[in-house]
């Protein structure tokens, strides 16, 4: 299939245009470059051993995501283009909107023009907010405490009432979890601009040396060892995960709303213990206050993307750390 992959040249775009490549799909990345760089073009040549189409723009530009879906011949969009930043979408939500919300209506626009009507959208667990129960599975309450998970939870409904109006549209809403990690050649990864805000960026960084040691926010949450517990997923399990949605998409028309993610909660301290195993060295820490809006343990329950897609998570959180930290040392030599 010819696939657009808005946010291509971003940490999960990027990585899933590989798993698609390889594939055989033919993949065209569009991406106004506000939080990636055009250089992981070429190194996704390099991985997959052959052409990739790109093309920067913005998805509000409608005219523009037209002419590329029609010189491409797009038959599917999975729709990565997106602000992500939590902290950022409380002290500016109207650029959270702005973005992720009237950028998703701009490219729907231009795919009902085309008559276009498989889409895969990069959802996230944040639209859960505080937990009734967990594990999180699909039907629990959606009540997001942040602009960011608003904005995510608005495309959600958007993707509803769309699917309601037209049986053709094959949609599939997929609820990240945390995604780290790196393709194992050590070419593309997270790769955040400035001091990362999530752990992983940041223990990377730490174990290079170019941030002296990690802050722990909190130690006194009711998890196994006080510290916050997250559903840390690989992020090439992530990309396989919507290739498998795509197959299923190709024989399924209707609104899939799906959890990625692995069903085992790791805490921060556990994290720290498999980044010294993949680094060969211990890491320094600091235990500092709760930070503002964290939740004390969130994680998928997993069943139904197994049940749907014949998909589950393969990679460990060793692996995650193995390739984050190959891709850190590869990456800033
Ligand atoms: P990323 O920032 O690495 O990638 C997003 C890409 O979209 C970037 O390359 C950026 O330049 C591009 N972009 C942003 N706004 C755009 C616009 N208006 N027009 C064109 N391009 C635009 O982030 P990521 O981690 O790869 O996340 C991809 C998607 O997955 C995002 O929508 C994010 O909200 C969602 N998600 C991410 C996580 C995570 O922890 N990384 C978790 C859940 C959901
Ligand atoms: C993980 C754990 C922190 C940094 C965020 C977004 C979420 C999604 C995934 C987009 C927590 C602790 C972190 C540090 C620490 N992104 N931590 N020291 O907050 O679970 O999720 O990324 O959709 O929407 O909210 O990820 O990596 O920031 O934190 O102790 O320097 O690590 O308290 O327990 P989070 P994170």
């Amino acid at each position: 299939m010819n696939i657009l992959l808005t946010g291509g040249t971003g940490y999960i775009g990027s990585h899933t245009a590989v798993v698609l490549a390889q594939a055989g799909h033919k993949v065209i990345l569009f991406d106004n470059l506000c939080n990636s760089s055009n250089e992981v073009v070429g190194r996704l040549e390099k991985i997959v051993g052959k052409k990739i189409d790109f093309a920067e723009g913005d998805v509000r530009d409608t005219a523009l995501l037209i002419e590329v879906m029609r010189t491409h011949q797009i038959e599917a969009v999975i729709h990565f283009a997106g602000l992500k930043a939590v902290g950022q979408s409380v002290a500016d939500p109207i650029l959270y909107f702005a973005n992720n919300v009237q950028g998703t209506i701009s490219l729907l626009q231009a795919m009902q023009q085309l008559q276009i009507k498989t889409f895969i959208f990069s959802s996230s667990a944040t639209v859960y907010g505080e937990p009734v129960y967990l594990p999180y599975d699909e039907v629990h309450p959606t009540k997001p405490i942040n602009p960011y998970g608003d904005s995510k939870l608005q495309v959600e409904i958007i993707l509803r009432d769309l699917a309601q109006s037209d049986a053709q549209w094959k949609i599939a809403c997929l609820r990240y979890f945390n995604p780290v990690g790196a393709h194992d050649s050590g070419l593309i990864g997270d790769d955040p601009n400035g001091i990362p805000g999530n752990l992983m960026p940041y223990l990377s960084r730490v174990a290079a040396g170019t941030l002296k040691y990690l802050n722990v926010f909190g130690k006194d949450y009711d998890t196994r060892d006080g510290t916050g517990e997250r559903d840390y997923i690989h992020v090439v399990d992530l990309a396989e995960g919507h290739m498998a949605a795509l197959d299923f998409l190709n024989k399924h028309a209707g609104l899939h709303v799906v959890n990625l993610g692995t069903g085992k909660p790791a805490s921060v301290l556990e994290c720290v213990r498999a980044f010294e195993k993949a680094c060969g060295k211990p890491l320094p820490i600091e235990f500092a206050p709760r930070r503002d809006g964290d939740l004390p343990i969130y994680y998928a329950k997993a069943d139904l993307a197994k049940q749907l897609f014949g998909w589950t998570a393969q990679r460990s959180l060793d692996k995650m750390c193995e390739s984050a930290w190959y891709f850190e040392q590869m990456h800033n030599k």
